[in-house]
């Protein structure tokens, strides 16, 4: 396993794992989210999600990934057969296409900070307007998320522990740092109290199906669930590491900034007197807004700040994402990881036009007649975000049938001689043998 590369210890995995959970969910999504259904029951609903359905789902991939010591595909395979290996094919290619649009978002992320930091964006009169230009300037677009692939490509490149591990060591730790600055400051806004209530006081009246399902969906997404890109980090972890607790850290990291970004924005967002359900635009329309009324200093310095977070949250996500397709051709295909890191890179490149494009540049993209005459973004945002639940729900399904709940016990207790026979692992088997399952069925109902 040593040609492979292996993360250096219990830090370099968690540092991973938990730049590829925190991303552009917990920082732009969660909120909007949030936003639109009614605050605090949203986040109760999530946060149930989270730990019901999502903490043994991790656990499970973790595992698995450890266990065969390859790729979501190779590990699949070996602890299952070549059908089971499918699961895994459909998870890299999930990954693909995710990184196709999330690094669509990532470069408007960062076009942002670069309008805001060396350009006159906060002297503008109607952010939405500018929004509606910006996301329709092809060129523009192009440009900025290109440079996102190129950063995420060449910290690929630089393999397992100089790439992965020493981008994660930097971006987390800042992350962090700057989104409790930003905290401080919201909170001394006036009428910041109105959003920490909208945020944290529940009103089960407001609770609907779509409240459940984005709650649902949003919480496997944010945890990189589904996809297999953990099964790839899994078999870089060392045997004697303690799989459950790296697990739980990874999950509480991932809850806590989302937790604080909601902080963070809702007292903005009411001081402001803006609406918090905004809805997608939420980030890249009310806050530049609200950073326009902090004075041009000021705001320049916390609109930059802001937009560099989160373009710090989407590096490693996107890393994580490219990681998963490149484990496979490495592993399976003896590729070499440079030449398959830069055909992947272009690959990615190419399939992510139409998302880029989908904001007014070609009619067609913007309002797609087979989906409620939604842009593309959208569209594969959506689709790809069922595939990976239900892609976390079949893994639980191949754990209980086919590998055998026992023997991911085995792999658990391995680096961790105390697991057996305790609550958490009775928890975490009954969630994957009959919860996880149970909302499979639930949710193919719902889909079909
Ligand atoms: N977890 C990332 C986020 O919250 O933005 C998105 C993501 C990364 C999803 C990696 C799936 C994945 F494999």
């Amino acid at each position: 396993m040593s040609d492979r590369g292996n993360f250096s210890g219990r830090i370099g995995f968690i540092l991973a794992a938990t730049g590829s959970a925190i991303g552009l969910s917990n920082i732009w999504r969660f909120p909007y989210l949030a936003g639109q259904n009614g605050g605090a029951v949203f986040v109760i609903i999530y946060l149930l999600c989270i730990f019901i359905f999502c903490f043994p789902v991790m656990i499970g991939e973790i595992s698995i990934g450890r266990a065969a010591g390859r790729d979501a595909y190779g590990s699949y395979t070996r602890l299952g057969n070549k059908k089971w290996g499918l699961l895994g094919l459909t998870g890299i290619v999930s990954s693909v296409i995710i990184l196709s649009y999330y690094n669509v978002v990532a470069g408007w992320a960062f076009g942002f900070f670069v309008e805001i930091a060396f350009n006159n964006l906060l002297l503008k009169k109607d952010f939405s307007s500018f929004f509606g230009n910006f996301v329709n300037n092809i060129s523009a677009n192009l440009f900025y998320s290109f440079i996102f692939l190129l950063l995420t490509s060449l910290s690929v490149i630089g393999g397992i522990q100089k790439g992965i591990e020493r981008a994660n060591r930097i971006l987390m730790p800042a992350l962090f740092l700057v989104l409790l600055g930003l905290i401080g400051y919201s909170l001394t806004l006036p009428h910041a109290m109105e959003g920490i209530r909208f945020y944290l006081i529940p009103d089960f009246s407001k609770i609907t199906a779509q409240t459940i399902f984005d709650a649902l969906r949003l919480s496997f997404f944010t945890l990189s669930l589904g996809v297999g890109g953990l099964i790839t980090y899994g078999s870089y972890v060392k045997k004697s590491e303690n799989i459950v607790y790296a697990a739980s850290v990874v999950t509480w990291a991932d809850t806590v900034v989302a937790f604080l970004a909601g902080l963070m924005i809702f007292p903005l967002v009411f001081s402001a007197g803006q609406s918090p359900a905004e809805g997608p635009p939420l980030v890249f329309i009310v806050l530049p807004q609200i950073f326009q009324d902090m004075g041009p200093v000021v705001g320049k310095l916390m609109g930059s700040t802001f937009f560099l977070l989160l373009c710090f949250a989407a590096l490693p996500s996107c890393i994580s994402l490219m990681e998963n397709p490149v484990a496979y051709f490495v592993d399976e295909k003896k590729y070499q990881r440079k030449n398959v890191v830069i055909i992947l890179t272009a690959v990615v490149f190419i399939i992510g036009l139409p998302s880029l494009m989908s904001f007014g540049a070609v009619p067609f993209l913007n309002q797609l007649p087979f989906y409620k005459n939604r842009d593309f973004l959208t569209f594969v945002a959506d689709v790809t975000d069922i595939t990976l639940t239900i892609g976390g729900c079949l893994m639980c399904i191949f754990i209980t049938y086919k590998w055998k709940i026992h023997n991911m016990n085995a792999e658990l207790a391995t680096g961790n001689s105390n697991f057996m026979g305790t609550l958490t692992q009775r928890y975490i088997n009954f969630t994957i043998v009959y919860v996880c399952p149970l909302l499979l069925g639930v949710l193919s109902i719902l889909v079909i």
